[in-house]
């Protein structure tokens, strides 16, 4: 197809440019790399939840041929020792756990040894005779057990908003109200699960510096993590994670494989790979289990005129992670009266993490349950109730929105799904045996921009190169970064490279709070005009250059050529430019940073409606999705096709916390049990009917550079309360406590009450 460059790319649905790679496996990732001589390493897991390691036999594992040496706490290359130097970007504010550096043991599956050896069977093989011996202590791994102990923060994590000030008296207002829900709502431990386990392999270069490919969505944070622990300085350390197969929020913070990894590497001067089984995987990295009040207060009409809304969360003993919980309710709705309070309470296990839409995942659930409670109380349709207390501004923080298209969201999803034909009454609506219910939910997620820097190059070849140390975790950051270098330069997209996962490229955030899209591609803009303006300056410079007296702004850059806007006959190729500054390329760098001034004054989100219809299975008490419209309003969508796939994947796995999801434990040995993917389970292709999304209209010039609020994670927002929505619609029993399983279903009275 030939290329037009008067139709921009951004816009139009674009195939993934890396998807050849993918399908063919020329992508690779962290565990494909080889190197020379690579050594193995396997990881013995602690099997005590709390405790001491009183001592650890090693001579059996190092009879296995082919084992090269065991490191444990009393062997190893030595490290830092303050626990500070071991803080990464994302970490919350507490002791960042330190694998393999004393004898003590903070939760169960601990690492506390890794056989290294020629082969990874060998290693696997002498990690099974290595023998430790724990001095045990009592431990506390129940969240309801130490939920009476739960306090607040003291310090804040970075980035991270607190609940806002109270406004207005919300207990006098609730115990004034005519219509009260009060109720409980609990959502367990869930595990990222992403298809790639965590991997890192070392490589050990000539001249002694070391490429990390790790299993990342940040390899600048993981590079610093590795500088400051082992003392080395930035330029003899690079990490590379130009593929990773999802993360979710798994891959935000180093995980405890690199550091074993360089460990490893250090001590025996070899390369090394580490990898972690899904077993491992289930040891650290969730989503905190969270139980949490929701109280509203209303007027008989449905008006709101109280909402409290209090969270207690998981935590560990080390680190007190913190996600935006309960500040959701106070935004979404108009309510003079609002207190939104969040604890946490300390349990032995290893801190949780941030997992897709953290937080929100959480309290949203919880507002948009109460709020469906409440439309029942007060016999008004679950829309017009949002209509109702549809909040014009951001009352948490008495700001104005950049843009807030959620009306069009409610307006556009419920044509497309029916709402109108839906009859109110729970248990109304049927097919054979199958109770059908029809609900429905809002989303809401941060939009922001985290400042970043880009690089482009233009080649004397005609072809452009994009560069950013930004991830590319499965959302589409290669493609939307070719799209927006193809536009500014009005190229054919394969005339574009792209250059990220790397830590040697232009500073760049992790990839995560679907904020890399608007960032890196408002960074790329920036670069693209900074290099236009420079090509202009030797365009200048040519003899009798028809661009001599042309201001930057007047000149477009399209086609292999810089020319005049209004006068496209008048302009110069870019390769004569080049060719007559004896250049073979040239680059420009771009940075986009968070506007402060419209940040004092407004507030940017992404919003969704959600309306969803299940079938229930009347003796059996089966859920079944059969149909979603997620209706999102994210600014400016780059690309169409890529965006509806974040959706359609927010939306599964929204499906998998509603329905599926849960990491249960056993709180006598302090371990999670269902640490594999037989037993913990999630949404697969059967589970999986009818996801139509929808990307309404939503201009908005203030948020960024293009306009571009992102998409990683509002898929996933709300959806859970409106397919819970739809089941008490369905069954008229209200499950406040996910995932929402047959048992509890069967066990509900409202479910069995019907003959
Ligand atoms: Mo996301 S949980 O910020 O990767």
């Amino acid at each position: 197809m030939t290329h037009d460059s008067n139709v921009p790319y951004i816009g139009r649905a674009t195939s993934r440019v890396d998807g050849p790679l993918k399908v063919t496996g020329g992508a690779k990732y962290a565990a494909e790399y080889a190197a020379p001589g690579l050594l193995h390493g396997y990881v013995v897991s602690g099997a005590i939840a709390k405790g001491r390691i009183t001592s650890i036999d090693v001579s059996d594992a190092m009879t296995v041929p082919g084992v090269v040496d065991v490191l444990t706490h009393e062997h190893r290359a030595r490290t830092a020792w303050l626990s500070y130097n071991y803080q990464d970007m994302i970490g919350p504010p507490g002791k960042p756990f330190r694998p393999l550096y004393d004898d003590k043991i903070q939760y169960s599956g601990q690492p506390v040894a890794l056989v290294v050896a020629e082969s990874f069977e060998a290693s696997r093989a002498a990690a099974a005779l290595v023998r430790v011996s724990y001095k045990s202590e009592e431990h506390i791994t129940d969240l309801e057990a130490v939920k009476g102990q739960s306090y607040v923060p003291p310090k804040r994590r970075s980035g991270i908003a607190p609940p806002p000030k109270p406004r207005g008296d919300a207990d006098d207002a609730f115990d004034a109200a005519p219509v009260k829900v009060k109720q409980q709502y609990r959502v367990p431990v869930e595990h990222h699960n992403p298809m790639e386990p965590f991997a890192t392999t070392v490589v050990r270069e000539q001249d002694g510096g070391l490429t990390i490919y790790d299993k990342t969505q940040g390899s600048q944070n993981n590079q610093a993590y590795i500088c400051s622990i082992f003392g080395l300085s930035k330029d003899k350390v690079r990490v590379v994670n130009a593929f990773m197969g999802g993360g979710f929020g798994s891959g935000l913070r180093p995980a405890y494989q690199l550091y074993l990894a360089v460990l490893a590497s250090q001590t025996l001067e070899r390369s090394v790979r580490v990898a972690l089984t899904r077993d491992q995987m289930f040891t650290f990295s969730y989503r905190p289990e969270t139980i949490q009040t929701v109280s509203l207060g209303a007027e008989p009409s449905g008006k709101l005129t109280a909402i409290r809304h209090h969270a207690v969360a998981g935590t560990s003993h080390f680190e007190d992670h913190q996600e935006v919980v309960v500040n959701w309710s106070g935004l979404l709705y108009d309510c003079k009266n609002a207190k939104l309070t969040y604890e946490l309470a300390k349990i032995d296990t290893h801190t949780p993490a941030d997992m897709r839409a953290p937080g929100a995942v959480l309290g949203v659930f919880a507002i948009e349950s109460a709020m469906d409670e409440l439309a029942y109380e007060v016999g008004v349709d679950p829309v017009e109730l949002r209509l109702l207390n549809y909040a014009e501004k951001d009352e948490n923080d008495d700001k104005e929105f950049t843009s807030k298209a959620l009306k069009a969201c409610f307006k556009e999803g419920a044509e497309r799904f029916g709402w109108s034909r839906r009859s109110p009454e729970p248990r109304s609506m049927r097919d054979g045996r199958e109770l059908i219910g029809w609900g429905m939910a809002t989303g809401v997620w941060e939009a922001q921009l985290m400042d970043t820097q880009a690089r482009v190059t233009i080649h004397l070849d005609g072809t452009l190169e994009v560069a950013s140390a930004t991830s590319d975790i499965g959302t589409g950051t290669y493609t939307v970064m070719a799209m927006t270098g193809a536009d500014m330069f009005g190229l054919p997209l394969e005339k574009v490279r792209v250059k990220l996962g790397d830590s040697s490229l232009p500073t760049a955030p992790v990839e995560g709070g679907s904020w890399a899209a608007a960032s890196t591609c408002s960074a790329i803009k920036l670069a693209c005009q900074a290099l236009t303006k420079d090509l202009l300056e030797h365009a200048r410079a040519l003899a009798d250059s028809p661009l001599k007296r042309a201001r930057p702004e007047d000149v477009v850059a399209r086609d292999g050529r810089l020319f005049l806007r209004d006068a496209p006959g008048t302009g110069v190729a870019i390769q004569d430019i080049l060719r007559s500054a004896k250049l073979d390329e040239l680059s420009a760098k771009g940075e986009a940073k968070p506007d402060s001034k419209v940040q004092k004054t407004h507030s940017s989100y992404t919003h969704s409606a959600i309306f969803c219809e299940v079938r229930v299975d009347e003796q059996l008490g089966v859920v079944r999705v059969a149909r979603i419209v997620n209706a999102v309003a994210a600014g400016k969508i780059i690309n169409p096709k890529t965006a509806r796939s974040q959706i359609l994947g927010g939306v599964v796995m929204a499906l998998g916390s509603a329905l599926e999801e849960e990491t249960f434990s056993d709180h006598a040995l302090g371990r999670f049990m269902n640490h594999n993917l037989a037993e913990y389970h999630m949404p697969v292709h059967a589970d999986i009917k009818d996801i139509d999304v929808i990307f309404v209209d939503e201009q908005d010039e203030l948020t960024n550079e293009l306009g571009v609020k992102g998409l990683g994670e509002i898929g996933i927002v709300g959806t859970g309360a409106a397919i819970a929505n739809a089941v008490f619609h369905a069954t008229g029993a209200r499950i406040r406590s996910l995932p929402i399983t047959v048992d509890k279903l069967i066990d509900s009275p409202a479910f069995t009450a019907e003959p």
